[in-house]
Parts: structure tokens; sequence; C-alpha cells
């Protein structure tokens, strides 16, 4: 076991919806902390460059315009196996296939709107935080 951190998007879907304290206490609930947040409109030079291992896929033009549909709240989560422990408490990219309580179960829409991002890896997590932060931004 050991700390890490992990990255975090609120999506358009949850901020229309108002569910951004819902979402973040689910967070909190599994026993991440936020050691940093901001709510910001993306643009679509962010929204594509953030998503560019995803460029090929056939629904990436349709999740970039979704993401930047609205405003989203990016956040650096830290605690013991951070990206394992968000991933459980997301709940499957699906949310026809979410375990009941997790964050996609009980909110998302749809596999496009499906309320939150998460890292996949540690690895990933350190690109993603750098690409929204800078460090003096992260207070732990
Ligand atoms: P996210 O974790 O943000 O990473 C890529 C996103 O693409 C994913 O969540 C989904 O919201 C979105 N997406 C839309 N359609 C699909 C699809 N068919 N398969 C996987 N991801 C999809």
């Amino acid at each position: 076991m050991s700390t890490e951190r992990t990255f975090s998007i609120i999506k358009p879907d949850a901020t229309r919806r108002n569910l951004t304290g819902a979402v973040t206490a689910k967070l909190e609930e599994a026993g991440l902390r936020v050691v940093a947040s901001k709510r910001i409109h993306m643009s679509k030079e962010q929204a594509e460059g953030f998503y560019g291992v995803h460029r090929e896929r056939p629904f990436f033009n349709d999740l970039v315009s979704f993401m930047i549909s609205g405003p989203v709240v990016v956040q650096v989560l830290e605690g013991e196996n951070a990206v394992l422990k968000n991933r459980e408490v997301m709940g499957a990219t699906n949310p026809a296939n979410a375990d009941a309580g997790t964050i996609r179960k009980e909110f998302a829409e749809s596999i496009e709107a499906n309320s939150v991002h998460g890292s996949d890896s540690a690895e990933n997590a350190a690109i993603e935080i750098a690409f929204f932060f800078k460090p003096e931004e992260i207070v732990g």
C-alpha cells in the first residue's frame, strides 16, 4: 500500500445537474482526499489534447463536443492506492455495467455522459495532472 495521486474530471452532465458535491462526497467517502480542484470550461484544443489517445476512435468527435458542452471540475485525488480506489468508486465506463453504489451507476446518463473521468494508471495520472495543474496548485 502506498499513498498516490490520481486525476479526476467531474464531467458536464454532472455539473449541469448540480452534482459536483454529490460526486465529490462519493470520492471522499471512498477515502480519497481532494488536494486540488478547479472548475473550468475546456477549450476544444484542450479536450482534443487531453483525449489524444482516443483520436482514432469513432466516438472521438462526439466525446470532445460533449466535454466542451459545459463546465467541468478537474481534481487531483490523493490516498492509498488512489488510482484503483478511484476506478472502483467510479464504476464501469458504461453505466449499464457499473456496480451498485458506484458514481456511474448512481449518476451517469450514458457511456458518453458518464459523469466522471479517472486515470487508468499512476503513469497516466501524472501526465493528466500535469496537463491541468501547476505543482503549486496541489496542496496535500
Ligand atoms: P473516460 O474515462 O473519460 O475516457 C474516454 C471516454 O470516452 C469515456 O470515459 C467515455 O465517456 C467516452 N466514450 C464514449 N463512447 C465510448 C465508447 N463506445 N467506448 C468507450 N468510451 C466511450
